[in-house]
């Protein structure tokens, strides 16, 4: 593990991202949390790993369950959504609810950190693909019912976000759903800034990464995929904004 800056600690110690180095390193926060570490702490307090990083380690209680409420309200797996592709689910605590919401013939993961991605392999008997940087080449075009993505394009650089985004459009079938985070202009009132600039980010280069609602929403439009729905999600100091998209038929 790398040595941490100070600043960096208290930080993750907050949002409970204690940062380890994943054996493929290819750029951004292609890192996670320890898993040896997390899964006994959450044995020990009786929870199931995604509720514990959210109650626990977070001090976010319920709050991936509030995004998958909201985005079943929004309709998203109300087509039953067959083929889910998922792109850095770590721990798995939006795989493991996702689940629960529809029954996918095939679940795909693209995840750098290798126990975590073996571990949900494992449990849920999803699909890992090789994951280098921001390509889902594994997956063919317009195969995927719904692409989601929560809490990484605000820990990876503007190019292997946006990179990620073709690469989403791309896959999505048509009719299908997008679904993803970033920390957009909505995000980052004057007190969220203090409140980042204060307490958080140091360390790392790439967190948190920043990019503007309308940059999404107007690339998107140009791969024929519309903004259905946004809602804010809390995240570390601050929160995201959750973006739904669907790819024109
Ligand atoms: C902040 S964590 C969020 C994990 C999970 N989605 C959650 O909300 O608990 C970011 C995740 O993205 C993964 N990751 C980082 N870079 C990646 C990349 N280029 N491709 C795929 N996954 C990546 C990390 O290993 C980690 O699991």
């Amino acid at each position: 593990m790398p040595v941490l800056k100070s600043g960096l600690k208290r930080v993750l110690g907050r949002t409970g991202f204690d940062i380890v180095r994943s054996a493929n390193n290819l750029g951004g926060v292609d890192d996670f949390i320890p898993f040896e570490a997390t899964m006994r702490a959450a044995r020990a307090a009786g929870l199931s790993v995604g509720d514990h990083i959210d109650a626990v380690m977070n001090g976010t209680p319920g709050a991936t369950q509030s995004t998958i409420d909201k985005l079943r309200d929004l309709g998203v797996f109300a087509t039953d959504p067959q083929t889910v592709l998922e792109i850095g689910p770590g721990s798995g605590r939006y795989l493991e609810k996702t689940l629960k919401e529809c029954s996918p013939d095939r679940y795909e993961i693209y995840e750098t950190a290798g126990p975590w991605a073996d571990y949900l392999v494992t449990t849920f008997g999803v699909v890992a693909r090789p994951t280098a940087g921001s390509s889902l080449a594994p997956t063919s075009d317009a195969s995927v019912d719904l692409v989601q993505a929560h809490k990484v394009f605000n820990t990876v650089t503007f190019l292997c976000a946006s990179r990620y985004f073709y690469e989403m459009a791309r896959v999505t079938r048509p009719g299908g759903r997008i679904v993803f985070d970033v920390m957009t202009e909505t995000c980052l009132d004057p007190a969220a800034v203090h409140a980042w600039a204060t307490d958080g980010g140091s360390g790392h280069d790439s967190y948190p990464a920043a990019l503007p609602r309308q940059t999404c929403v107007d690339l998107f439009a140009t791969l024929n995929c519309t903004l259905e729905a946004s809602f804010l999600a809390p995240m570390g100091v601050a929160s995201t904004e959750v973006l739904v998209f669907a790819k024109g038929t």
